[in-house]
């Protein structure tokens, strides 16, 4: 089955097309990594991906249904979102915004019950995040802030879970330990994940696929050994590169 399908959409903000004829169809159960430069057109992309932008040509299925025809709940019970940055405009506590993954499946004026709260913790162990619940979401670190919205993301148990640049802010330590938790929750429970990144050594050891984006469009989509060559880093980030590879993965060494 396939988890997204994107048959040949362009985007435009302005007068210019962002996306230009995007194509990419993405199976159930895949970890896939969106790369390319600043501006390349990876956020717009997972924008139109999950319904908050709408492409100007084309068409986009999830899970082999037309994007359009899910209602708002029906679709953040498929597809969860962390996007690149979060403003955070109320005084809620780090509880309260995990608990909100839960939206989708309560009804109008419908309290959180016991199972809601099961499920809102175990998002917060899996992402470390439990001795923050009772601090306001505004007076927490920027990485705190970006494991607790995976952490609501998580809550909302969808099929599919796509981040936008979710280890930006994180040190070494928490970037390992949530590229692992991602691929823990790919590889038990079949989560199909969608995550744009900046590091190219980190997606080649985390992705079965890699997307490569230049200019709003896709230059290469496959295995991380078939997309990350010295040529394609050239040809994309306009960059000399080493190349070794660290048991199978290909690794780039700026030069
Ligand atoms: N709201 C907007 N209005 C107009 N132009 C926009 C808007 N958002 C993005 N753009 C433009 O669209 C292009 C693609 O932006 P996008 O945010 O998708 O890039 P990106 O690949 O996610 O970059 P980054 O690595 O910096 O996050 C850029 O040229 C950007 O300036
Ligand atoms: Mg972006």
């Amino acid at each position: 089955m396939s988890a997204l399908k994107v048959k040949d959409i362009s985007f435009r903000y302005d007068m210019e097309d962002v996306l230009r004829t995007i194509n990419l169809n993405i199976g159930t159960g895949q970890l896939v990594s969106i790369l390319g430069p600043n501006g390349s057109g990876k956020t717009t992309l997972l924008k139109n991906m999950c319904n908050i932008l709408e492409p100007h040509e084309g068409e986009i299925h999830v899970l082999d249904q037309s994007i359009g025809r899910y209602s708002y709940k029906e679709l953040a019970k498929k597809v969860a979102v962390v996007h690149q940055s979060a403003e955070h405009d109320f005084e809620f506590s780090v509880e309260e915004v995990v608990l909100m993954g839960r939206y989708p499946y309560l009804k109008h004026f419908q309290n959180e019950s016991a199972n809601d709260y099961k499920i809102a913790d175990e998002a917060m162990r899996k992402t470390s995040t439990e001795h923050l619940r009772h601090k306001s979401i505004k007076a927490i670190s920027g990485g705190e802030r970006q494991r607790v919205m995976i952490a609501r993301a998580l809550t909302q148990e969808t099929d599919i879970l796509m981040l936008d640049e979710p280890i930006s802010h994180l040190d070494i330590k928490y970037q390992i330990e949530i590229l692992k938790l991602c691929k823990s929750l790919n590889q038990e429970k079949q989560l199909t994940i969608v995550t744009t990144l900046h590091d190219i050594n980190l997606a080649s050891r985390f992705s079965d696929y890699i997307v490569l984006m230049k200019d709003g469009a896709i230059i290469k989509y496959g295995k991380p050994e078939d997309v990350i060559t010295i040529e394609n880093i050239m040809n994309v980030y306009e960059l000399d590169v080493e190349l070794i590879m660290s048991y199978s993965y290909p690794m780039i060494i700026p030069g």
